[in-house]
């Protein structure tokens, strides 16, 4: 397998075709890098890819196809099937390494390395039968949050527990779903998030922490520099760095984490792609997360990312927007503020569908924008900054 860095003009296969995907593909074409996007269904990043392919991840054809097509190849979503990357980590290299793939789409196993390579979590325990239930009360405690291990996002597969009786209801209701994970449930001051890269040559660098807030489970806005204290913000990126040494980590990857009223820095999850939580980094960081991304997997240099000015970003959820776009432009008479639409089909709610990055010269003018911003799209459509 040839394993020579990325020539510029060369190309880059991405699996999966989400906004994530859309945004990697605008990175990369800035640098002189080329993308073929494979997905099983249509999705907005083809539209800024050079080629793409809309055929099930089993289709030796489309297998065939995409190898002969690319240099290199990465993955935006975690949740991508698996066993493909792995045959395709056969006859290309594959980065981030496919084992991310594989800790990251079983919340059990991402926790049991977390903590096998330093980083702390919330105490947990499996459910693989009702008799588990009892035995994590006692052992984990209460309240408890009951997680299907995998296929959960935007706070989906996930259900509450205040007693042993709502445990129980938890683990009937998602247990169909297969092994769940008990999880003590963190009393957090905030959860933050910090995105890092590591080169093919090891090198590591950090973004700063990134405050996140979410509404109905979903990331609702998030804003940078995160208000954490320097000895905080120390460990986030101690854990962060350590999990990516850990994994071998070539490209991006996001870490979540519980920030506790006592400091303690708890590790949630990880995403071994571009996250949600820094898109700011477009317009706010030097490099952004995607170009970060591209260049490493690339196998090019990653760099220490320069912070540019506070920002928050804040998503654009398809319930906005099923009467119309009309106000949408309207957005940009917000000053330092920047428009992302992802070009979805179709509106669902709860559905990403854009997000919108302002920048300031404070976190406080900065929030002050997004509550413009967010008045001038009609505003109460959730919790808001
Ligand atoms: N152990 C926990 N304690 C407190 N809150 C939690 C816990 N686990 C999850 N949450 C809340 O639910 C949100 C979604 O859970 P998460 O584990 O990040 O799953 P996903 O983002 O994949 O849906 C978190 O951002 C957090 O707000
Ligand atoms: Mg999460």
């Amino acid at each position: 397998m040839d394993s020579r860095i990325v020539p510029v003009g060369g190309t880059i296969g991405i699996l999966g075709g989400g906004q994530l995907g859309r945004m990697m593909a605008l990175a990369g074409r800035s640098m002189g890098l080329r993308t073929v996007v494979w997905d099983p269904a249509p999705g907005p990043a083809g539209e800024a890819a050079d080629h793409a392919l809309w055929r099930p991840y089993n289709d030796t054809e489309a297998f065939d196809a995409f190898v002969s097509l690319v240099d290199r190849i990465t993955y935006e979503f975690e949740n991508v099937d698996y066993d493909a990357a792995m045959r395709l980590a056969a006859v290309r290299p594959v980065f981030p390494p496919p084992e991310l793939l594989r800790v990251s789409q079983h919340r059990l196993r991402e926790k049991d390395t977390a903590r096998r390579l330093g980083l702390s979590t919330t105490p947990y325990a499996a459910l693989q039968t009702v008799d588990d239930v009892s035995r994590a009360v006692r052992e984990v405690g209460l309240p408890a949050v009951v997680k299907t291990v995998q296929g959960g996002y935007d706070g989906k597969g996930q259900a509450r527990a205040s007693s042993l009786e709502e445990a129980v209801t938890a683990f009937h209701t998602l247990s169909a779903q297969g092994v769940l994970i008990y999880e003590k449930r963190v009393e957090f001051e905030r959860e933050v998030s910090v995105v890092v890269a590591r080169g093919e040559n090891g090198h590591v660098v950090t973004y700063p922490p990134t405050e996140n807030h979410h509404f109905n489970g979903i990331l609702d806005y998030s804003l940078v520099p995160a208000a954490v204290p320097q000895t905080v913000e120390v460990e986030l990126i101690r854990q962060a760095e350590a999990l990516a040494d850990g994994l071998k980590l070539v490209g991006v990857m996001a870490l979540e984490f519980f920030v506790g009223r006592d400091g303690r820095v708890l590790f949630n999850e990880m995403a071994p792609r571009p996250h949600n939580s820094g898109h700011w980094t477009i317009e706010a960081a030097f490099p952004s997360q995607f170009a970060q991304h591209m260049r490493a997997v690339a196998g090019w240099t990653v760099s220490a990312p320069r912070l540019l000015a506070p920002s928050v970003m804040l998503n654009l959820l398809g319930d906005l927007f099923m009467e119309g776009l009309d106000r949408l432009p309207d957005v940009l008479t917000v000053p330092g503020a920047a428009l992302h639409w992802y070009g979805k089909s179709e509106m669902r709610p709860g559905r990403k569908v854009g997000h919108v990055t302002v920048v300031a010269d404070t976190v406080e003018e900065a929030l002050d924008r997004a509550r413009r911003v967010k008045a001038l799209l009609g505003g109460g459509w959730n919790d808001g900054p």
